[in-house]
């Protein structure tokens, strides 16, 4: 008799605590929104980007780069077989045109699996870093290029791995040698990282990564995702994807991070990048997790973009900008502006280009 109780109790137990999970992960994942559409004026898809821009960086003078070709569990590919692959557009060109970057000889371009990006400029000479995310194998290591604009070409300088890096999503560059990363996941293997994601366990973090020091320096998300910083170097922004959240934190000297505030979008935000004259941020979006992480050709998912003013104020705002029901581009991952004009990259799918007004 005793045993039949307990057990049945330890059932139950297990019944609750899983019912509760399952409530949880269809409030953050499954109860997503379909998207009314929002277009702009002007827009017209990137030629040659067809497997995915799933970040992009601008630089001062209007280069945009951007990372091809992510192979990840949960999400889609169109093009597995194909290699991981660095693009360069000018955005100063009146029809820019993607241009593939060429990698020096030694790095193992078969294996490269480009993620989140970052650059990093040496004021003293002008050296343009290029920082990206690699997942060789679904390993994660953070690769170090210096970018030569007179031939279009990507020298290696450096492989970072590093068993507090288990998990990169996305990195923003410090110095020549240093970022922020961030883990979106807490465990490695493929099925406890369903697991994880499923259980909605607030197990990914924020690791500081320089040569002599790696330190975990904020924790407690559901998906870190995206990670930014602000034009003054105060604060640094980081996208927690499954809370819809952008969480503001400001920079201490030994690097740790101290929780501010974090914002509420009522989206799944993914990349975030910086516009460097006004501070607003801007935010790749996915309205449907769902649609995102069981890709129906018959059912696409959709692409939103936001954008948020006056973060550090009172009363930020928070803009719909462009909204797609996936008719024309899917998967929105980072949106970043140049000029007036506004770039959509996606994490599989095409790049959108538009007239902001
Ligand atoms: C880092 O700096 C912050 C703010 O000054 C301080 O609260 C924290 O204790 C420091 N952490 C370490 C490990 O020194
Ligand atoms: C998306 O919107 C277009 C109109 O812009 C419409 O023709 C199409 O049917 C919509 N697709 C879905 C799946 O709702």
């Amino acid at each position: 008799m005793g045993k039949i109780v307990v057990v049945t109790t330890v059932i139950g137990i297990v019944l609750a605590i899983l019912g509760e999970r399952i409530i949880h992960f269809r409030k953050r994942v499954w109860a997503s929104r379909e998207i009314e559409q929002n277009h702009l004026p002007n827009c017209h898809l990137i030629k040659g980007i067809e497997y995915g821009s799933e970040d992009i960086t601008i630089l001062p003078s209007g280069l945009a780069f951007i990372s091809s070709g992510l192979k990840y569990p949960q999400t889609p590919s169109f093009a597995p077989d194909s290699l991981g692959k660095i693009y360069i557009l000018d955005l100063e060109d009146q029809k820019p045109r993607p241009t593939e970057l060429r990698i020096s000889r030694g790095f193992d371009v078969d294996s490269f699996n480009p993620h989140g990006i970052s650059t990093y400029i040496d004021k003293e000479d002008d050296t343009v870093y290029l920082f990206v995310v690699n997942h060789p194998q679904f390993r994660s290591t953070v690769e170090i290029f210096r970018f030569v604009e007179e031939d279009y070409s990507l020298t290696h300088l450096k492989t970072v791995q590093h068993e507090l890096l288990h998990n990169v999503n996305d990195i923003v560059a410090l110095g020549p040698e240093s970022f922020y990363a961030t883990n979106d996941h807490y465990f490695t293997q493929h099925l406890l990282r369903s697991l994880e994601t499923f259980s909605c366990l607030a197990w990914s973090n924020v690791v500081y990564y320089s040569p002599t020091e790696v330190k975990e320096v904020a924790s407690g998300f559901y998906m870190a995702n995206g990670i930014n910083i602000s034009p003054d170097k105060k604060y640094v922004y980081v996208s927690d994807v499954l809370d819809s959240a952008v969480h503001v934190m400001e920079m201490n000297q030994n690097y740790t991070l101290t929780p501010i505030k974090a914002i509420q979008l009522g989206t799944l935000i993914d990349n975030i990048e910086v516009d460097p004259e006004t501070g607003d941020l801007w935010g790749g979006c996915h309205p449907n997790g769902w649609k995102l992480f069981n890709y129906n050709p018959e059912d696409l998912p959709g692409s939103e973009v936001v954008q948020i003013k006056n973060i550090h104020s009172e009363e930020p705002i928070v803009t719909q900008v462009y909204a797609d029901n996936g008719s024309v581009i899917q998967g929105s991952s980072v949106a970043t502006v140049y000029k007036g004009k506004l770039l959509i990259g996606t994490v599989f799918h095409k790049a959108l280009y538009c007239d902001l007004e």
